[in-house]
This record gives structure tokens, sequence and C-alpha cells, in this order.
């Protein structure tokens, strides 16, 4: 939600900055721009649109040399994807140039005081006000990390905020406070960003910031302080993967690329888990197994597709474990006044780790005295940090805003939580859990043999083109595949599409299907013999009102093949893992659909991949 980039160094800015914009695209695009100083004066250019928009005019324009710079790509929140909303804004003089992710909650009555002393603000934007209110301390008399420190304090909300003053060629300021802010330690070079991907072409070495603070870089050393001055610490870290992870490696989009990543995401999820004695292992693990032992309810919070994953979890949490388990909305859990206590254990899913939704719930459980595990893609983002225990799914970088191979592994990293609680307090036995495991394992092999097979899905799609909705069904842990083979369609192709649990649709949903509708049926395993027989007689019921069933089945499965008009055939795995299978085909179909629609894959419109606004 909103890619923020910073820089000073020997380097061309603008080039650093621009190519860090590119890699933190899948944050916004709405807008871009950018700000460098350059002889005592400020060069912006900004523009509506994706930031080839930007690139276009830059190049016809000519930017000063300059080697201290910032960017910024925007995600839409006050004020409509013009150029005269996108970042960076400037002061009232244009002595402050400023860039922001977050929103400014009391920005209406800043801007009141604002305006009430005469200043003319030129957007619709929460962020024109801390551009003024930054230039005014600087008028004042105070130096740019000064000036950075008292305006953080007049603000309230989610920011990161990141700075340069036309009359300070030496450095960039920034301030974080709920959203994401990196700093990156080049030779002579420094840099600021939402996200390593950022300047992980110049550097490896970072250094995360933490709550109420602000950091000021030059190009050899940066300095942070908490808002009231204080010296404070950030937290060094290395990123562990480099420029390829980031890069499309050949595939047209990034997500075709992270489909095809998914049988190595899921291994790299599961990779030493086990410790001596077989004993499963967390990454981060700060409650003891007598607090896990009193735990008696488990609430999953998450959104969008994590909290599809986070349903699945709830069939493989009360089987594995017998504690009861709650799947919520983050948007939705604090707002209900939920009954958390100390043994209430919650399980916060999110890519990110970012997402304001799921972060604000989570705190909320933690002020309940609830105990907050974190399922995250990314290492040391909000989200884990605040949490008691971590586990990360090791998926590597996700780029497109359709996630896939951060919702298998997530789908994986629950399974592993399950069975580590189910260890904990013994309800199953330790070679239960390892043949489990162990079946686990085979998982990457099962999905590379659904890519290997996926060519008739994707020419489905293609004569599918057309269609005016999709529908998807499902039962049991095969109603969330449903719910996210429905959610990407939406996403990539902006179909109606509706995924429903198949038991439901006599209620109400079957009045949608009519002749020629393509209704996707997931087909539970044969080995659960009341579902899948239900499951058989539900085809038959759309398909005596016209639909075309498109069913994925197991192999071996005959029973369905009269009532298919197509079959796609999944690998024979057990029911709690076949959503691990059973997703691919319809993420590949969307993917296709919004190709042969010409959409554009790794950005769908309206849409972030990163969600830092509730
Ligand atoms: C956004 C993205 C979705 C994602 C959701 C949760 O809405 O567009 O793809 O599933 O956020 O993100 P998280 O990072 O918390 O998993």
């Amino acid at each position: 939600m909103c890619g923020i980039v910073g820089y000073v160094g020997a380097q061309s800015a603008l080039d650093v900055v621009m190519g860090g914009l590119r890699r933190l695209e899948y944050r916004g695009y709405d807008s871009a721009g950018v700000a460098l100083v350059a002889d005592g004066a400020l060069f912006t250019e900004k523009r509506a649109g994706k930031l080839s928009n930007l690139s276009k005019v830059l190049s016809e324009d000519t930017a000063p040399p300059s080697t201290l710079g910032i960017g910024h790509t925007r995600w839409a929140t006050h004020g409509a994807a013009t150029d005269r909303n996108a970042h960076p804004h400037l002061g009232a003089r244009g002595r402050v140039a400023l860039v922001h992710n977050g929103i400014i909650e009391n920005f209406a009555q800043l801007r009141g005081q604002l305006e009430a002393a005469g200043h003319e603000l030129r957007s619709e934007t929460d962020t024109e006000v801390v551009s003024h209110l930054l230039e005014a301390e600087l008028d004042a008399g105070a130096d740019l990390t000064t000036a950075m420190q008292r305006v953080c304090k007049q603000l309230d909300g989610a920011f990161t905020l990141v700075a340069v003053a036309s009359d300070d060629p030496e450095r960039v300021v920034a301030a974080r406070r709920n959203s994401p802010l990196v700093i990156g330690l080049g030779a002579d070079e420094t840099f600021l960003a939402s996200d390593v991907a950022a300047f992980i072409e110049h550097t490896r070495d970072a250094v995360e910031l933490g709550q109420d603070q602000v950091v000021t870089i030059t190009r050899s050393e940066f300095d942070i302080t908490d808002f009231a001055g204080n010296p404070a610490e950030g937290k060094r870290f290395h990123v562990d993967w480099d420029i390829a992870a980031a890069e499309k490696a050949g595939y047209d989009y990034f997500m075709l690329k992270e489909i095809a990543e998914q049988p190595e995401a899921i291994a790299n999820t599961l990779l030493g888990r086990s410790a001596t004695g077989g004993r499963l292992q967390l990454d981060e693990m700060r409650l003891s197994d007598d607090e896990l032992r009193a735990v008696d309810k488990i609430i999953i919070i998450a959104c969008g597709t994590a909290f599809h994953a986070g349903l699945v979890a709830k069939y493989a949490i009360e089987h594995w474990t017998r504690i009861p388990c709650e799947v919520e909305l983050a948007s939705e859990f604090r707002y209900r006044d939920p009954v958390v206590d100390r043994d209430t254990m919650v399980i916060a899913i999110s890519q990110s780790g970012e997402t304001m939704d799921t972060l604000m719930a989570l705190r909320h459980a933690r002020d309940q005295r609830a105990k907050v595990l974190a399922i995250s893609n990314t290492n040391g983002s909000t989200i884990p940090r605040e949490s008691d225990a971590v586990l990360y799914t090791h998926a590597g970088i996700e780029i497109a805003v359709a996630s896939t191979k951060a919702f298998l592994t997530q789908i994986v990293a629950c399974h592993l939580i399950a069975l580590y609680l189910a260890q904990v307090r013994g309800t199953m036995f330790g070679d239960e859990i390892g043949a489990i495991v162990d079946e686990l394992e085979q998982m990457p092999a099962a999905v590379t043999k659904v890519l290997a097979t996926i060519e008739p899905v994707r020419a489905l799609a293609r004569e599918l083109r057309d269609a005016p909705a999709v529908l998807f069904l499902g039962r049991h842990v095969g109603y969330p595949v449903a719910l996210e083979g429905a959610l990407k369609l939406k996403e990539l192709a902006y179909m109606q599409a509706e995924g429903f649990a198949a038991g439901e649709l006599k209620h109400g949903p079957i009045a949608l299907v009519e002749q020629g509708v393509p209704v996707f049926v997931v087909v539970p395993p044969q080995g659960r013999g009341q579902l899948h027989e239900k499951m058989v007689s539900n085809i038959q019921e759309v398909r005596a009102r016209g639909a075309r069933t498109i069913v994925l089945a197991e192999e071996g499965d005959d029973a369905v093949t009269p009532y298919a008009d197509e079959l796609v055939r999944l690998p024979s795995v057990p029911t709690l893992l076949q959503p691990l299978v059973a997703t691919v085909p319809l993420q590949v179909f969307a993917c296709e659909m919004a190709t042969a629609k010409g959409h554009d894959i790794d950005q769908p419109r309206n849409l972030a991949k990163s969600v830092t606004v509730e």
C-alpha cells in the first residue's frame, strides 16, 4: 500500500529511485512521483497512473543530475488518482518534498489550522498537511530531522514519511509509525524503502526501523531517534534472497513465475521443521508448552487469500488438536467484541506481515491477553514482530498482487502449527504426526504433477472467455478452495465469480445456474465416502439445470466421469491436503482468463498487495 524510496549516495538518485519504485509497484500503482535535490533546489515530477507514465515524462524531461532523492508509488486513499494528488507533496514555498504511506487520521483538523494560518493546500490528500508542517518548522529554524520529530508528535494514524529539503543536499529524513520502513546500507550510499526489494540490487544489509522512530540518512551514516529526539536503535538484518528472486526469470508475469515456484515454496516451508527427537519446531517461539496446553480456543484472523488459508486450517486444527477453532475476517474481528482471554490463541495469517486490518485485530487480541501466533512470509515485518510466536512461510518474495505461492505455504504452515499443538498437547501420537509430515513432504511432487498437466485448463479459460459468470463449489476443505478460485477470478479477470459450499447450493445459489454457466466442482477424495457421494449428487443437480461442469477429481475417481463436461485430474492425496493440489488449476484458470481478456496480471485494477490502511 504505497511504495516509498529514499536515496543518498554516489549514483544517479533518479536511476536508483526509479529502479526501487519499479520493484515496489506491487504496493500500489495509482500514481508515481520523484523529488531530487540539485543545486539548492527541488526537482519534482509526478504522474497519475502506472510508473511507466512517469518514466515517459522523465525521459522527455531533463532531470538535473542529483545524488539525493525520494520517490513514491501510490495506492490512493484520500483524493482520487490524479497528477495533483500524486506524491511527492511540497511545502508552502517548495522547500520540502515529502512522500507518505499510510493515513494521517487527524489531517482534517491539521488542514483547518494550516488554512486558518493562510496556507494554501493544492491537493485533496492527507499527506500535504505534513509537508506544510515540516516546512513551517524549517522556516522557524529547525533542521529537517528536528522538524520531522516535532511534526510526528502532532500526527495520529499510520505513516511512513520520507522527506528532503532543497537546501539540505546531504540528508534524507524519514519516520515510521505502523507502516513499514527499512534502511539499506551500501558502500558510500544509503537507502530507505518500504521493502528491501527496492534496494536489493545494491545491498542486502538492512536495518528495520521500530515504531515511532525517525531516521536521518547520509551517504555513510544513519541515525535513529524516537519522536522526542532520544537516541534509538533499529534492528539489523541480512536479506537472504537476491535480485534474481525479484525478477521474472523469463516468465511473462510474476504470477506465472510464482505459480511455478509453488513446489519449491512448499518444500522450503517444510524445511528444518523437525528438531531432534522428531519434534516439530517453529521459527520464533515465545510461549511455553504449559501456555500452549492451556489454550482452549483458537481464532484465526486474516484477510483475502490468507483468510481462505485460515478456513482450510480450521478443519485440520479441530481434527488434530480437538481445540475449537473460529476463523474471522480481520477487519471484522475487533468490532464485534470477541470473547478472547489469556487461554485463547489467535493465529494471524499475513503474507506481507503488514496488513493493517490484521495488525489491528492482533493488537486487540493482545490487549485481551490472548497469545498470538503469526504466519507470515516477510521476515521481521510488523505482524510477526508483535506476536508471541512466528512460523515463516519460506515462499520467497511474492510480487504479483494475486497471491498464489503464499496461499499454499500458508496452508502448510497452518498444518504444521496444528501438528505442533497436537504434539505439545498429546492429542496425537508421534508416529501419526510423523506420517502426516511425510505426506506433506510429498506435496511438492504432487503440485509439480498438477502443473505438468495444466494445459487443458488454459485452453478452457480461453474458450470460456466470454462467460458472464463462473461458479465454484466445494465441500469440507474444498469449500475454501472454491472461495479462493472465485476470488482469483474476480481479482484478475474482473468477472462475476462466486464460491459456495456445495450443500448450500440448494438453499439459494442454485437459482444462478442456467444453460451453459461454467461450474467448477472440487470433489473430495473418494476416501471421504459420504462427502464424495453428496458431491456427485450436487454435480448432477447443477448439470440437470444446464450448467457446464468442470470437475476437479482425484485420479481413479470414475464415479464423477459421467457428469463431468470437463475433467481435471488431481493427484490422490489425503483430504486435508487436497487444497494444495486443487487450488492450482483454479489459479491457472484465472490467470489465463485475465490474459485472454488482456488484463494486467500482476497489477489488477484497484488492488494493492500490501494493504496498510484499515
Ligand atoms: C490484499 C491482497 C490479497 C491478500 C490480502 C491479505 O488484499 O490483494 O492478495 O490476500 O491483502 O494480505 P496479507 O499480506 O495480509 O496476506
